[in-house]
């Protein structure tokens, strides 16, 4: 397995970004979304289109997007020195946003369900907080500071 990981490294690590990348457009786009739907009347047209554009970006691109960074990203520890510090922040930082996609999910479901009763500032702030930590994790796996 681990002979296996090393001889297809690069190309792990490319597929392994490439899902990053998939994933983070989903989580700094969906907080926007519920940032419009905050002030679109419960089952007005705007409404019910945000609710399907909500529903495709999670299910159809940040869901098989998460799956993918994690089956590669595991696949790259596997063959890792996991006493190295900036993997333990690293994934420390990777929980938080993993947790920060199922709050999405759930947030996604109360919209769905003309239940939503947060202020758009609620999803505005939630919006800033991939970004904050998508900096520290690239800061972390490029620069290993420690
Ligand atoms: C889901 C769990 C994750 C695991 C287990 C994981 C693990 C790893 C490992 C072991 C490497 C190889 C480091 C190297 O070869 O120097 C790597 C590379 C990388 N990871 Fe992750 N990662 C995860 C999620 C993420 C996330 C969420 C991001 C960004 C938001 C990210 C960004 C990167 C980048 C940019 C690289 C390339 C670093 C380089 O080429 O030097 N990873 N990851």
């Amino acid at each position: 397995m681990s002979d296996l990981i090393v001889a297809w490294y690069p190309w792990i690590k490319a597929l392994h970004v490439i899902a990053v990348v998939a994933w983070m457009a989903g989580l700094l786009y969906l907080p926007r979304l519920f940032v419009y739907h905050c002030s679109a009347q419960p089952g007005s047209e705007l409404s019910e289109t945000l609710k399907a554009m909500e529903r495709r970006l999670l299910r159809a691109i940040m869901n098989p997007a998460m799956g993918a960074v994690w089956i590669f990203g595991l696949a790259l520890l596997w063959v890792q020195d996991w006493s190295q510090g900036w993997l333990h922040g690293k994934l420390a930082l990777v929980v938080a946003l993993t947790w920060l996609h199922h709050r999405m999910a759930r947030w996604r479901k109360d919209f769905a369900a003309d239940r939503n009763t947060r202020p758009a500032k609620f999803y505005r702030i939630a919006n800033e907080i991939p970004t904050l930590l998508l900096i520290a994790i690239v800061i972390l796996v490029i620069v290993k500071p420690f």
